[in-house]
């Protein structure tokens, strides 16, 4: 049976202040004489403290949408506010801090510095904030013990295995307290066991008041979001608060364990099929 989460309301902050609201979000690609419609004009607001899970076939503009929403890359045309800032109208200073602190972003394949340890991985965005050496340190240290790599500050990432390592990325993606955490299939190069960790550990800290956005193929990845948005050729297709998300953390603790775990075992909580890439 799948645990299902107890909140009061699915989208708690549904009434609050949107933290991201993009107006006619247009992104255009030129490739030679072609133009790429990536993004045809999204309109959407996410409030502060909600889940969000985007799915939709490859190519329909997820992570073209993520990397505008996270301030990587500028729209063709259309509007975009993060935190009731209106990004266009920033100097690249304040969308540089913008960025830096109230943005967080995870990516499929960690995007650790290879020969750089979990700790000096972590606190990368710390230099770029300019905070001193010792409270870097201290801060680096911190997020990486709340994710539970207290013990592995001093690995380098080939020396952590997948889920190590996507701790060490989120550890880097939280260091700086963001207001929104932006993950681009952050479970994708993971097993269901690992994934379902990753997701257990964004439950809590979307719990605790972040806003998450997540880019999944995988059903039973999105089903633990508040809400499903569904993007094809570059439009949203649809938009629906999950009103019974599934709690990660249970689920997790209800898998057999890892030595009983068969081969090919059924991914974790839901029966239908993931969309195909
Ligand atoms: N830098 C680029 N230059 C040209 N075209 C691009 C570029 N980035 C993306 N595209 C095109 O824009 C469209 C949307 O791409 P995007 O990466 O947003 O899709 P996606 O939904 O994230 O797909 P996937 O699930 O495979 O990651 C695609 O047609 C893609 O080929
Ligand atoms: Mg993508």
């Amino acid at each position: 049976m799948q645990a299902r989460q107890q909140k009061e309301m699915p989208s708690a902050a549904a009434t609050a202040e949107p933290v991201i609201r993009a107006a006619g979000l247009t992104r255009d690609y030129h490739l030679g004489d072609s133009i790429v419609h990536a993004l045809r004009g999204i309109d959407i607001e996410i409030a502060r403290g909600e889940f969000v899970a985007i799915m939709g076939p490859s190519g329909s503009g997820k992570s073209t949408f993520m990397n505008l929403i996270g301030c990587l890359d500028t729209p063709t045309d259309g509007r975009l506010w993060i935190a009731g800032e209106e990004v266009e109208h920033l100097s690249p200073d304040d969308l540089a801090h913008l960025r830096n602190r109230r943005i967080g972003f995870v990516f499929q394949q960690f995007n650790l510095l290879a020969r750089t340890s979990a700790r000096d991985n972590v606190e990368v965005p710390l230099i770029y904030a300019g905070v001193p050496a010792r409270e870097r340190h201290e801060r680096a240290h911190r997020a990486l013990a709340e994710l539970g790599l207290a013990t592995h500050e001093r690995h380098l990432p080939n020396q952590l295995s997948g889920g190590q390592q996507q701790r060490v990325a989120i550890a880097r993606a939280l260091v700086n307290s963001p207001d929104i955490l932006l993950a681009d299939e952050p479970t994708g190069a993971l097993d269901t066991r690992t994934g379902l960790e990753i997701l257990a550990i964004f439950q809590r800290l979307n719990k605790a008041g972040l806003t998450v956005v997540l880019v999944t193929h995988e059903a039973d990845i999105a089903a633990c979001a508040d809400r499903i948005l569904r993007f094809r050729d570059g439009r949203l297709l649809s938009d629906e608060v999950n009103p019974a998300p599934v709690d990660a953390a249970a689920e997790l603790a209800a898998l057999p364990a890892d030595d009983e775990e068969k081969e090919g075992a059924p991914p974790c909580v839901h029966p239908q099929e993931s969309e195909p890439r």
